[in-house]
C-alpha cells in the first residue's frame, strides 16, 4: 500500500515542546525511516480562523513562525510539501460535500471539539458553525490527499475517527471505494502524546500561558524551569514521582547520554528515579538536569532557525512553491469524489449523450 503522511498545526502561535514531543519528533522519524510517496505538512490557517475570525491579523503573523518552527526542527523541505490550507480550495469544496455526511449531534459529541469549546469563551455569539464543524474539514484535509499516516497528538483522535467515520459513509453511501481510512501516528511514550503544561494543568497550550516554546532564549528556558511548582518535603524525604512535572518532562525529552553528559552519577531515568523515591536529591538538583536536557534538546533548533530566519525568502519560496504541488495534487481526488457523487456532469461524456438520446427520442 501506498503510504500518504499529512499532517498540520493550527497557526495560532509560534509551536512549543507539547508539539515536539507530540509530534514534530514522530515527523521527522517518519521523514527519514519510514516509506512514503508523499508527505505533506499542512498549516490549518482556515481552521485557526474558526474560532479567530475577528482576529486574522494574529494568523497571518504565526503562519511563518509556525514554518520557522518546522524547519528548525529539522522537517526537510526536500522531502515534504509545506502549504496553507487556505490556497488549496478544493478542501473547501470536499467539505461541503462531506457535511451532508455527518449529523449535529455526532459533531457535538467529539470529545476534543467539546472540551474546546469548555475552554474557550464563545458565550457571546455562541459557537461558531465553523468552528462546531471543523472535523469535518480536517476529514477533507486528509482525504483530499488520500493520506492514510496521520503523525498527530492523542488529542487529533476523535478528529482522525470522524475521517473514518465520513469515508465508510461516503464509501456506502455512493457505493465506491475511493476513500481510504486513515491512521494516526502516535508517540510511543503516551506522556509525550499529551504533555502537561508547567502550571501541571493536563495541556501545555498557548491560551494557557503555560507553555516552553521551541524559539525560547537560554534564559526564558531556565526562568521557566525553575517555575515549575514541585511538592514541598524535606530534602532528606521520599521524593513522590506520581504527578511530578520535572520527572515526567524528563522521561519525554531525556536519553542516557544525557546522564552520561549531564549527571553521570546516574546511568538512566530509572536509576535516577528509584534514587529519588528513597529521598536525599532535592528538587533544584532535578530542575537542573532538566533545564541543561532541554538546552541541549533546543540549541540546535535555535541555531537552524537562526539560518532560516537570514533567509527567509527560501521559507517563503518553499511554501509558495507548496501551495501549487499541493493546489495539483487534490485535483484528481476531487474529479473522483464528484464523480462518485454524480456531479461530474459534463466531465462525463455520457451525460451528454444520454440526455441527447432521450430527448430525440421524445421528440
Ligand atoms: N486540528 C489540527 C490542530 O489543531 C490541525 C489540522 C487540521 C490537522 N487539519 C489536519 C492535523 C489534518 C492533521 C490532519 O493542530
Amino acid at each position: 500500500m501506498r503510504n500518504i503522511i499529512l499532517t498540520g498545526d493550527r497557526p495560532t502561535g509560534k509551536l512549543h515542546l507539547g508539539h515536539f514531543v507530540g509530534s514534530i519528533r514522530e515527523r521527522i522519524r517518519l521523514q527519514n525511516e519510514v516509506r512514503y510517496s508523499k508527505y505533506y505538512i499542512m498549516i490549518a490557517d482556515a481552521q485557526a480562523l474558526t474560532d479567530n475570525y475577528d482576529n486574522p491579523e494574529k494568523i497571518r503573523e504565526n503562519i511563518i513562525e509556525v514554518m520557522l518552527d518546522y524547519l528548525s526542527c529539522g522537517l526537510d523541505p526536500k522531502k515534504v510539501v509545506f502549504f496553507l490550507q487556505s490556497s488549496v480550495p478544493a478542501l473547501t469544496e470536499l467539505t461541503f460535500y462531506y457535511q451532508n455526511l455527518v449529523s449535529l449531534n455526532r459533531l457535538l459529541r467529539n470529545p476534543t471539539v467539546k472540551s474546546e469549546i469548555n475552554e474557550k469563551s464563545f458565550d457571546k455569539v455562541g459557537v461558531p458553525v465553523g468552528f462546531a464543524t471543523y472535523p469535518i474539514s480536517q476529514a477533507a484535509d486528509i482525504t483530499a490527499f488520500d493520506a492514510n499516516l496521520i503523525p498527530v497528538g492523542d488529542d487529533q483522535e476523535p478528529m482522525l475517527e470522524q475521517t473514518r467515520e465520513i469515508v465508510r459513509s461516503f464509501n456506502r453511501i455512493y457505493k465506491t471505494k475511493v476513500l481510504r481510512e486513515c491512521q494516526g501516528i502516535f508517540p510511543k511514550n503516551e506522556l509525550c502524546g499529551r504533555l502537561p503544561g508547567l502550571d501541571g494543568s493536563a495541556k501545555m497550550g498557548k491560551s494557557l500561558g503555560n507553555c516552553i516554546y521551541l524559539s525560547d532564549t537560554t534564559e526564558q528556558i531556565k526562568k521557566k524551569v525553575n517555575s515549575i511548582a514541585t511538592f514541598p518535603r524535606k530534602l532528606e524525604e521520599p521524593g513522590i514521582l506520581e504527578n511530578n512535572i520535572l520527572f515526567i518532562y524528563l522521561s519525554c525529552f531525556c536519553s542516557d547520554e544525557h546522564f552520561t553528559k549531564f549527571y553521570p552519577e546516574f546511568e538512566n531515568l530509572d536509576a535516577l528515579k528509584s534514587a529519588y523515591k528513597k529521598g536525599g536529591i532535592g528538587d533544584g538538583k532535578i530542575k537542573t538536569f532538566l533545564f541543561n536536557v532541554l538546552e541541549d534538546v533546543l540549541t540546535p533548533i535555535r541555531k537552524s532557525r537562526k539560518y532560516w530566519e537570514e533567509n527567509i525568502g527560501e521559507v517563503i519560496n518553499i511554501l509558495k512553491q507548496g501551495n501549487k504541488k499541493a493546489t495539483a495534487s487534490v485535483n484528481s481526488m476531487v474529479r473522483k469524489v464528484k464523480k462518485a457523487m454524480k456531479i461530474d456532469y459534463f466531465s462525463d461524456p455520457n451525460f451528454e449523450q444520454n440526455l441527447l438520446q432521450k430527448y430525440k427520442t421524445k421528440n
